[in-house]
């Protein structure tokens, strides 16, 4: 960059897909898939590129503020460049003129915040966590006036609320790194508007494997369909036959975090339609969840770690207690130590659902089917629900994960049968602890309809 007529460097990028991304001159370009690849660097280092033009205008966001901060953070450095940084207005100013804003856009409509300004750069990181609405709108704010070129420059992981529209958009059938072109006519004459996809793995980061080897190490340790999305940029992650869950059936019933809050705000909505799910560690290392659910929507879920039984059942307790849902509506994993926190809530006159897993079926649900097991029955109760938008997720990418990576399978005699915990574990690499809770709580529904069936339920 050009100061007092000198060029500093306060940045260099790497060579391989960090300098193709610095260096596309397509509208719209896509930085992505695997993690630790060097996106962000890119994202924000690119937006210097025409900063000696005192007209020049970016914009760099992130869906929410307290992870927009980590990007702030990195452009400390924008000072050695003569970069004066505004923290009221979140934006640099340069020499030139030229300015660096940074933003955020958490709740829809949020997007309309941003309407009237134009921007010549415009880059969102993780734009997997951004709506097609959020990024369509904003997008539309790249405009440029003054003779130089608009870019719109993003870095995606797989998965997440936007992973449908980033799919249709830049991957699925398209090739990497190759331009495609979308040509419009106007008054005669013809526009087109140029898009590619970049990838780029933790292999291509050259300087974070020097400096964090093991870094490429934790990601090969993730459970299966992580490491493919992760390690190695996967988007194809729904694309398993005998996979329980779907991915685009959870990501098209997201609850919105407005939504989410609203939710919390009314606690005191009626106690008979909150359902809470625990699933209690069994292992050192894994975590005791609570799931709570109350018209049909996943309004929180709640994790612990390493807390023993005492712990978990003074929480069960508090739950009935002090949230006031009813012990009927509050279903409890009893095939391991969870048992113990049955019997301490027992004592306390306590009666909560039992889950255990291998016991028979409740005798509701699906009619064309036959379960396995109770644990069978109640991950299909899940599946449809989920399936068919009756129950609403919140945006937690390790639930979600932990959901689509739920196998299962029919035999002939259509009898459904989930895989049991033990192998879910096996391939996972570690216990499914947040969907256990949101199928438990779901199943503590399940059983008082069972009960108003008057049929007796052990
Ligand atoms: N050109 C570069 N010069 C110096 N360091 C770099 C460069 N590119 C990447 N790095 C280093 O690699 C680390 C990871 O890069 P970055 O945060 O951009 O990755 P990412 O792909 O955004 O990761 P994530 O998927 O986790 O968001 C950075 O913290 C930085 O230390
Ligand atoms: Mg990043």
């Amino acid at each position: 960059v050009k100061n007092d007529n000198k060029y500093k460097t306060i940045w260099t990028p790497q060579e391989g897909p960090q300098t193709a991304f610095l260096k596309t001159n397509a509208y719209e370009a896509l930085f992505g898939g695997a993690k630790g690849g060097g996106k962000s660097e890119a994202l924000l280092f690119s937006s210097l590129r025409f900063i000696d033009n005192g007209n020049y205008k970016a914009l760099i966001l992130r869906r929410t503020f307290p992870k927009l901060l980590e990007l702030i953070e990195r452009s400390r450095c924008f000072a050695a460049i003569g970069g004066k940084y505004n923290r009221q207005e979140r934006m640099w100013r340069f020499h030139s003129g030229a300015i660096i804003r940074f933003g955020h856009c958490e709740n829809p409509g949020d997007e309309l915040n941003y309407q009237g300004q134009e921007y010549q750069y415009i880059g969102f990181d993780q734009l997997e966590e951004f709506t097609e609405t959020m990024y369509e709108t904003i997008k539309a704010q790249g405009r440029s006036s003054i003779g130089l070129p608009v870019f719109i420059r993003s870095t995606a992981n797989p998965g997440g609320v936007g992973a449908i529209f980033i799919k249709r958009r830049f991957i699925d059938a398209k090739e990497p790194n190759r331009k495609y072109y979308r040509t419009y006519e106007l008054e005669g004459k013809k526009h087109s508007l140029c898009s590619v996809f970049i990838p780029s793995t933790v292999f291509d980061n050259k300087i974070l494997m020097k400096n964090d080897p093991a870094y490429a190490a934790k990601l090969m340790d993730l459970p299966e369909k992580m490491r493919r999305m992760y390690l190695y940029g996967d988007w194809n992650i729904d694309n398993e036959p005998d996979q329980l869950i779907k991915y685009e059936w959870i990501s098209e019933g997201l609850l919105t975090e407005e939504e989410r809050i609203r939710k919390l705000s009314c606690r005191n909505a009626d106690r008979e339609k909150v359902f809470a799910g625990i699933d209690v560690a069994r292992y050192g290392d894994d975590m005791t969840c609570i799931a709570i659910i109350s018209d049909d929507r996943l309004w929180e879920m709640r994790k612990y770690e390493k807390i023993d039984l005492v712990q978990t059942t003074n929480l069960a307790r508090a739950l009935i207690e002090e949230e006031n849902i009813p012990p009927e509506n509050i279903a409890l994993d009893c095939d391991g130590i969870g048992a113990g926190v049955f019997d301490n809530l027992k004592s306390y006159g306590y009666y909560v659902r039992q889950i255990i897993g291998g016991s028979r079926p409740l005798p509701v649900g699906e009619e064309s089917y036959t379960f396995r097991n109770l644990r069978s029955g109640i991950y299909w109760n899940l599946r449809e629900a989920i399936r068919t938008g009756k129950l609403k997720l919140i945006n937690d990418q390790l639930l979600i994960n932990e959901l689509i990576s739920i196998k299962y399978k029919i035999s002939q005699d259509r009898m459904i049968q989930i895989e049991s915990k033990e192998e879910l574990k096996k391939r996972l690499g570690k216990s499914p602890d947040y969907a256990d809770s949101l199928c438990y709580a779901l199943a503590a529904g399940l059983f008082k309809i069972a009960n108003g069936l008057n049929i007796t339920i052990f």
